[in-house]
């Protein structure tokens, strides 16, 4: 009686720790694994435990606990004694391999089990998720010792508990990727808004280059031709031709799918390349801008991708609407500070005609929009593209005229 209290308070200490394992990582299935995986093993007093899942070609070993010399195979078919053991999907306890009749039939894996593994007593209890087996928990020990009723319950648990943990990780990598996919969505439209600037933008250091070629043939070809002003033609046309690649680049990076590269960033470096891309805009839509950066701020931790979408969507956002406006003067200011408590402040403010009642409400639903070609889908992906650096974002109204979005980011 005592014993198996003391089974119980360790269970449920096993379960508190996977719980806590799904919490801190849950797009993360490995940790999890592992941490089930070993209380199991620990707690039904098993030398090695196995994890495999189920796969088209077979089972595949995804995590191993415990001291063993032998390498069991990565993959196993779904013919092999294991395989058939999986798809019963019911718990398979045998206490003594070496009497089993899958030994005495001379089954390969089986004879490698016992004679080159060593291991004499196995437990074997399916993952299941609607009606399907997904994998495989395994436990042996090199001893002849039977499973008791109580572990062999314990290692169900563990089972069903993996089944739940692949589940969740599966469910928010698809979450993930489908945010993903909608952020990538909404950064192509908000680039193809800015087409015709972009193109501007192109423009201008091209056809410098090109009026530098022009010199450069001139001075070549003068009697007596003067190298060095050919020279400082031919720099003046590289010079632009960097330029333009310069925006090239910034484009081609905001255009491309990339998986988030979290690195250390200063956010005034960030702003100004997207103040540069978006400065023909502004100026199309008579738009001043007006920045403040502070000097020296921290560095903050994040995606550089990222965080100019959410720049782009907020300057978009604000020229748009101060295009409407009949007369009064178009502003927008840029400006970074610190929130001591927070991290680094960023506040994008425009001189258009505001947020109604019901605009400041719902501006951050998806979907939520009041243009009529808009998707709605901005400024709620700019919110969880900053929640997703730990920071927020906000809007408020600005007196005596305009709307201010604030977000913060914390700093390293
Ligand atoms: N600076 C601003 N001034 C006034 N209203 C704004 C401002 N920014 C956003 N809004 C309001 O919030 C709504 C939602 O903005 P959001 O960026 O999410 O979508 P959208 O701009 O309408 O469409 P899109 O998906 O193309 O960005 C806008 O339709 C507009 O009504
Ligand atoms: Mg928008």
């Amino acid at each position: 009686m005592r014993t198996e209290l003391g089974e119980v308070i360790q269970h449920r200490a096993a379960i508190s720790e996977v719980l806590r394992a799904i919490a801190n990582s849950p797009h993360d299935l490995q940790p999890m694994l592992d941490t089930i995986l070993d209380s199991a093993t620990r707690l039904c007093r098993a030398e090695v435990g196995g994890f495999r899942l189920c796969e088209q070609e077979g089972l595949r070993l995804v995590a191993v606990t415990g001291h063993t010399s032998w390498s069991p195979p990565k993959l196993l078919e779904h013919s092999s004694y294991i395989g058939q053991f999986a798809a019963g999907r019911l718990p398979v306890h045998i206490p003594d391999l070496a009497t089993h009749e899958l030994y005495r039939r001379g089954d390969p894996y089986m004879l490698n089990t016992v004679n080159v593994g060593g291991f004499r007593t196995l437990l074997t209890v399916p993952m299941v998720k609607d009606e399907e087996v997904i994998g495989l928990l395994i436990v042996a020990r090199t001893r002849l010792q039977p499973f008791t009723d109580f572990e062999i319950e314990l290692v169900t648990d563990f089972a069903a508990e993996a089944a739940i943990a692949l589940e969740i990780t599966r469910r928010e990598r698809q979450y993930r990727e489908a945010q993903m996919g909608l952020a990538h969505a909404n950064r192509l439209a908000t680039i193809g808004q800015l087409t015709a600037s972009v193109a501007h933008e192109l423009k201008q250091p091209l056809s410098a280059a090109a009026m530098g070629g022009d010199a450069s043939l001139r001075w070549l070809t003068r009697d007596p031709p003067d190298i060095e002003e050919a020279q400082r033609s031919v720099e003046h046309v590289i010079n632009n031709i960097k330029r333009a690649c310069d925006v090239i680049d910034r484009i081609h990076g905001l255009v491309r799918k990339n998986a988030p590269r979290m690195e250390r960033l200063d956010i005034n470096d960030v702003i100004i390349e997207v103040i540069t891309l978006s400065q023909s805009e502004a100026l199309k839509n008579d738009v001043t801008v007006r920045t403040q950066l502070t000097d020296h701020l921290p560095r903050i931790r994040g995606d550089r991708v990222q965080l100019q979408h959410v720049m782009l969507n907020l300057i978009i956002n604000a020229i748009q609407a101060m295009s409407g406006l009949a007369d009064g003067k178009r502003e927008l200011h840029i400006n970074t500070g610190i929130i001591e408590s927070e991290g680094v402040r960023i506040a994008v403010r425009d001189s258009g005609p505001g947020l109604s009642a019901e605009t400041l409400q719902r501006l951050f639903e998806p979907f939520y929009t009041t243009k009529p070609h808009g998707m709605g889908m901005g400024l709620s992906i700019c919110r969880s593209i900053i929640e997703a650096h730990g920071g927020r974002l906000w809007a408020t109204r600005y007196a005596p005229q305009g709307a201010l979005f604030q977000f913060t980011i914390p700093a390293t």
